[in-house]
């Protein structure tokens, strides 16, 4: 197609940003992480003060963080003002609040138009990998290739207890499935599976084996 656009979306820590830098990196695609731009948002609101459970305050307040993401899947980058947040918003307090702030329209809104600016200039001539809640259902309903990745709640939950060395895997496993009841709950651009997505459930597959999955389907459509 003369759009590559790959689109990844599924619950929280189903493998959804390994497998697709991995895919990009193989394909050398660009990749663009759309939840590091809702995370980013969130930060900039705890950093100001905003109350993250008051949609109006949120709404009110979302057009002035300056966002930029680097679409280099070796090196994905995400800065808001100027300021490099790509460990800030991996801390507990930004995972804790980034689905009550990407609840709001407003910051939906604002956030779609960024992401549909960077996937246009991206996709020529290379394409590019897309991951998020509403990716395929959403923000690129066109796409030729579409996935919806998920796995098993424990499983998911012991993967990232240890990529984050974290001993509590049961805490883990609330706070994932808090963030995938509000992020499939909401109004707007729930998490669902988008029309003409591949359902893969990754519990049992390593990530190289996903990898694989995801760039023969690729190559198949391109
Ligand atoms: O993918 P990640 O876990 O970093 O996403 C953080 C949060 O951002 C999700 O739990 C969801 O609330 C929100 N998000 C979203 N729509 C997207 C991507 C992420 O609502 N396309």
């Amino acid at each position: 197609p003369d759009r590559l656009v790959v689109a990844v979306d599924g619950t929280s820590g189903s493998g959804k940003s390994s497998t697709c830098r991995g895919v990009a990196t193989r394909l050398g695609l660009r990749y663009l992480d759309t939840g590091a731009m809702f995370r980013a948002m969130t930060w900039w609101m705890l950093e100001h003060g905003v109350d993250v459970h008051d949609p109006a305050a949120v709404a009110a307040r979302c057009a002035e963080p300056v966002l930029e993401s680097g679409t280099d899947p070796a090196a994905p980058t995400i800065t808001v003002d100027g300021v490099d947040v790509a460990a800030a918003i991996r801390t507990d307090a930004v995972t804790g609040s980034v689905s009550p702030v990407s609840t709001v329209p407003e910051v939906r809104a604002r956030l779609l138009r960024l992401q549909r600016e960077i996937i246009g200039a991206d996709v020529q001539p290379v394409g590019i990998v897309v991951e998020g809640r509403d990716i395929g259902s959403v923000v690129v309903p066109d796409a030729p290739v579409k996935l919806y990745l998920t796995a098993d709640a424990a499983a998911r939950a012991s993967r990232r207890a240890a990529e984050q060395g974290a001993a509590d895997v049961a805490a883990t496993e609330q706070l994932l499935l808090s963030r995938d009841a509000i992020d499939s709950g909401r109004a707007t651009a729930p998490l669902v599976m988008a029309d003409g997505a591949v359902h893969v459930d990754t519990t049992g597959y390593t990530l190289d084996e996903v990898i694989e999955l995801v760039v023969g389907m690729v190559d198949r459509v391109g």
